[in-house]
């Protein structure tokens, strides 16, 4: 079973658990600029990891536009963001609103609290974050924008990786059945 990570971020959150995920399996990570077709094509399983700026996932484009090849695959996509896992329904629209309709009810989503450092963002995501300080009434998400959060921690990964290798392990136990039965 082959298993590819592809993977787009900004300022490095999505891309140290792109790693972290990597390192675990020992599998290959790819940008979608890095991406070869036929390499995707090949995969059997395929992780696929982004960061959302205003509710929008940085590989909404690439989803859509590879829907029908991911559609014979088992895809799990972790969405790394700010809002906390008790806000469930917020996170529930972002994956809604990201995840093209072919593959609503096919991709694993799992939520992964990234990482926020003022200093280090581009002067419109300062602005973006300055304005949209201003009108939000929840008092956690305003401290976030004004003064950023770290959030990253290797632990979130390992939901993931359990039902990775039970994926595996289930498709080297059907292999294995075939080939008892073909002997
Ligand atoms: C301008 C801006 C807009 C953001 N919008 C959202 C958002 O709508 N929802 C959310 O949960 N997090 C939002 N975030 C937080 C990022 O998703 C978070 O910082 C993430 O860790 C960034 O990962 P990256 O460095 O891999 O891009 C926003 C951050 C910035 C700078």
């Amino acid at each position: 079973m082959k298993g590819i990570i592809v993977y787009k971020g900004k300022y490095g959150a999505t891309r140290q658990y792109a790693t972290w995920i990597g390192e675990a399996l020992n599998w290959p990570l790819f940008t979608p600029e890095q991406l070869l077709n036929q390499t995707l094509d090949d995969a059997d399983v395929v992780i696929v990891g982004g960061s959302v700026y205003a509710g929008q996932l940085t590989l909404h484009d690439w989803l859509k536009k590879h829907a029908h090849q991911l559609l014979r695959k088992k895809v799990f996509l972790f969405i790394v963001c700010a809002t906390p896992a008790d806000k469930k329904d917020v996170l529930e629209q972002i994956a809604k609103h990201n995840i093209p309709a072919l593959l609503q009810d096919l991709v694993t989503v799992f939520y992964f609290r990234g990482r926020l450092v003022i200093n280090d963002l581009s002067w419109l995501h300062k602005l973006m974050l300055k304005l949209a300080s201003r009108t939000t009434n929840d008092a956690d998400e305003k401290e976030r924008m004004v003064h950023g959060f770290d959030a990253m921690n290797k632990d979130n990964i390992l939901p993931l990786l359990q039902l990775v290798n039970d994926v595996q392990t289930s498709s080297f136990n059907k292999v294995a059945g075939r080939k008892m039965w073909a002997d």
